[in-house]
């Protein structure tokens, strides 16, 4: 598997405070699948003041420690780039990394308030040619309210990754209950862990396997934890990259039309 959003980088944000939980941390995800992990501390200005040399500077340093314990986990930078107004000025100006240089980013939106101009702020971001790649929607306290914008943005080309943990309830029911909505309504476009320690918000992906491939099939589910975060080490046009199953030709429709396509295999909370 390829997790494309961690906060393994030791003492940078709320993530790993030691370089001895950072190194456990990857002993985790080795052993359960995970061979490329990005490293994405928050940035949010005023709170979390990392930028790409720093962030550089980290995984290189953290990588060079995993090489000397062999444990076999290539790193690569990114970051959770909070969605504040001066966002694209950083990413233009390389301030914010992409995930591993490519056209995507990890963007977190506000966890408890939807942020003004929501929609409006990704597409603008968007039109400069650069994907986000929004985290963890099923977690955001006010996606009850605005679920149609995540169709939306999904439709016109904005990426959605799910925490894995989510999958299995580790984060209530609530979100449970929308990671099931969005994988069923086919707009899902990979699963990270979010990890933050070794404890409860560790990196952990794989015991959401059985749910996405007895709801989704085989394919589909090794596209979310494998195939699409490649293409995106890779840089690949997403217009390349397998469509989501709510986004495949045949099936835009039910979005436009806000009419449920998916057969409800998962289970209700
Ligand atoms: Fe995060």
């Amino acid at each position: 598997m390829i997790d494309l959003h961690t906060h393994i980088l030791p003492a940078i944000d709320d993530g790993a405070k030691t370089l001895e939980v950072s190194l456990e941390m990857a002993r985790i995800a080795v052993s359960d699948g995970t061979s490329v992990m990005a490293c994405t501390p928050h940035i949010y200005p005023g709170l979390y003041m990392n930028d790409s040399p720093g962030i550089h500077a980290a995984r290189d340093k953290l990588q060079h420690a995993l090489d000397t314990f062999h444990i076999p986990l290539k790193l690569v930078v990114g970051a959770d780039a909070h969605l504040v107004p001066e966002l694209l000025d950083g990413l233009s100006k390389g301030r914010v990394p992409t995930l591993h240089g490519s056209r995507y980013f990890l963007l977190e939106p506000s966890h408890h308030v939807a942020p003004p101009q929501f929609e409006n702020s990704v597409f603008q971001i968007m039109a400069a040619g650069y994907v986000p790649v929004i985290t963890h929607p099923e977690r955001l306290v006010w996606i009850e309210h605005h679920y149609p914008a995540f169709l939306e943005l999904a439709r016109r080309g904005a990426w959605l990754q799910l925490t894995a943990g989510s999958i299995v309830g580790k984060f209530g029911k609530p979100a449970r209950y929308w990671s099931e909505k969005l994988l069923g309504d086919g707009v899902v476009h990979l699963i990270a862990s979010d990890a933050h320690n070794t404890s409860k918000r560790n990196p952990v992906m794989s015991d959401a396997l059985p749910t996405l491939e007895s709801a989704l099939g085989k394919e589909e589910a090794q596209r979310l934890v494998l195939d699409r975060p490649r293409a995106i080490l890779d840089n690949k046009d997403p217009g390349e990259v397998a469509a989501v199953p709510g986004l495949a030709d045949s099936s835009t429709s039910h979005l436009r039309a806000g009419q449920p396509w998916f057969k409800r295999w998962f289970r209700r909370v």
